[in-house]
């Protein structure tokens, strides 16, 4: 095990450049067994999760080599089995989108139920709803989900709720079915938008991504033989931006698409950071306390429930009460009783955090909950005074490549170390 040691209090100075979203990355990696060629596949982050999922597709039978560690080259789709009933395959969440994408190829799968980061329930009936729309039968027992199919035939699929997982999921699971699919009410995140053009690049017909309503036109196969670039990594940049404005920093986020974040930016210049977007980069400086905000989560284009953990770093220092509502998940406030240990002035309401804001948070020692919540108390770590230990890093690698070193050209002190 390892943890972070940090010395706050030093405002973050300087240029940070942002990888590819991990969640574009980990939707597009099971795109790829709907390829029938080659592709190569650019700008993916290295991060454990993404590398996880490298293994999973190794261990199916498909021929990937890296090129660098951001960039791979898929050679052959082909799987030896559709059961994903391994070790690996369990333990990640995404393993799901291999229902889309086993399914869409072979018309058969198996897959166990996902797990992943505990934010309370974590149903899965709308990706269900969609694979039996398209005609495929699905059963779950033993925490094993199994879908078949003889054809899988386009229809219209109205989503209950706005889930980007079973948007990618019915995406995946479309491409190849006989006849036109709709998805409505689907996620418009950015990184369905990027799943939709790797997949037109390698031949699909979709169009809408983005919108409201995707219309997945299918088609008999995907040549590939292309290369794809994955978007840049919206919520990193975001949590850079927080960090930036805790420790009254001024910082430059680079290679990253501002409008993707457009509701950060809003609501931190609403708090009177300033913030200015200069292309495809964003200037963050804070040279006073922030003020408090209410904040509600909500999907794309809302503001991002995976920027709710860091935001309320920022609230915990602001000059005010702020509300911040989590309108995404049941239950996402695990990492507010390690905050409350450097000092914050926090408590849960229903879906709401009340948060008086402090003047200063003091060092402590904290457990990363999860992956968002572990990126929130490293940005604490670096806004309090004196030292903190930030232990469970295993969170924080799923999601975030080189952090320590980002945060270090920054002029962060932060040192990883071995827990013995
Ligand atoms: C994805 C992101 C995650 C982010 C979340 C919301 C990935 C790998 N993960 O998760 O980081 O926090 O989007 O932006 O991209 N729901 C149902 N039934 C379903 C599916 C979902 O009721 O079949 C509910 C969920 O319980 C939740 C809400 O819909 O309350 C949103 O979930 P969803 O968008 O599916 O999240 P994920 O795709 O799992």
């Amino acid at each position: 095990m390892e943890k972070f040691i940090i010395n706050g209090g030093k405002p973050l100075k300087g240029e940070v450049n942002i990888c590819g979203a991990k969640n574009a990355a980990i939707a597009i990696l099971p795109a790829i067994l709907l390829v029938k060629g080659t592709c190569r596949i650019e700008n993916l982050p290295n991060i454990s999760d993404v590398k996880k999922y490298i293994e999973v597709l190794q261990e199916l039978g498909v021929k990937i080599t890296y090129e660098s560690p951001n960039e791979i080259f898929v050679e052959n789709t082909e799987v030896n089995s559709t059961k994903c009933l391994f070790e690996k395959c369990r333990k990640m969440r995404a393993s799901y989108y291999l229902l889309g994408s086993l399914l869409g190829r072979y018309k058969s799968v198996e897959v166990p139920f996902p797990g992943g980061c505990d934010f309370g329930t974590r149903p899965i009936d709308q990706h269900i709803k969609g694979f039996t729309a398209l005609n495929a039968q699905v059963t779950l027992e033993d925490g094993i989900i199994k879908a078949n199919a003889k054809k899988l035939v386009g229809t219209s699929i109205y989503l209950d709720v706005v889930s980007v997982g079973a948007t990618i999921n019915i995406l995946l699971a479309s491409v190849l079915a006989e006849g036109t699919t709709f998805i409505e009410n689907a996620a418009k995140e950015p990184h369905i938008v990027d799943l939709a053009n790797f997949l037109n690049a390698m031949g699909a017909n979709i169009k809408g991504a983005g919108t409201d309503t995707i219309k997945i036109q299918g088609v008999k196969e995907l040549p590939g033989n292309t290369a794809y670039s994955i978007i840049p990594d919206q919520i990193e940049a975001g949590t850079f931006m927080i960090a930036a404005a805790a420790t009254g920093g001024d910082v430059i986020v680079k290679n990253c698409i501002p409008k993707h974040l457009d509701s950060l930016t809003s609501k931190l210049i609403e708090m009177g950071i300033t913030v200015e977007e200069m292309g495809d980069s964003i200037h963050v400086k804070c040279d006073k306390r922030p003020q408090k905000a209410t904040i509600k989560t909500l999907p794309y284009p809302g503001f991002p429930t995976d920027m709710q953990p860091q935001m309320a770093v920022l609230l915990s220092i602001a000059n005010g009460t702020s509300i911040l509502t989590e309108g995404v998940w049941e239950n996402r406030f695990q990492y507010v009783s390690e905050l409350q240990k450097l000092g914050a002035n926090i408590r849960i309401e229903g879906r709401s955090a009340i948060i008086e804001g402090v003047k200063n948070l003091t060092g402590s020692f904290v457990n990363s909950p999860d992956l968002r919540g572990g990126a929130a108390l490293i940005i604490a770590g670096l806004a309090a005074k004196n030292v903190t230990e930030v232990y469970n890093l295993d969170h924080v690698d799923r999601g975030y490549e080189n952090f320590e070193q980002k945060l270090k050209n920054l002029g962060a002190k932060i040192e990883r170390v071995k827990v013995e």
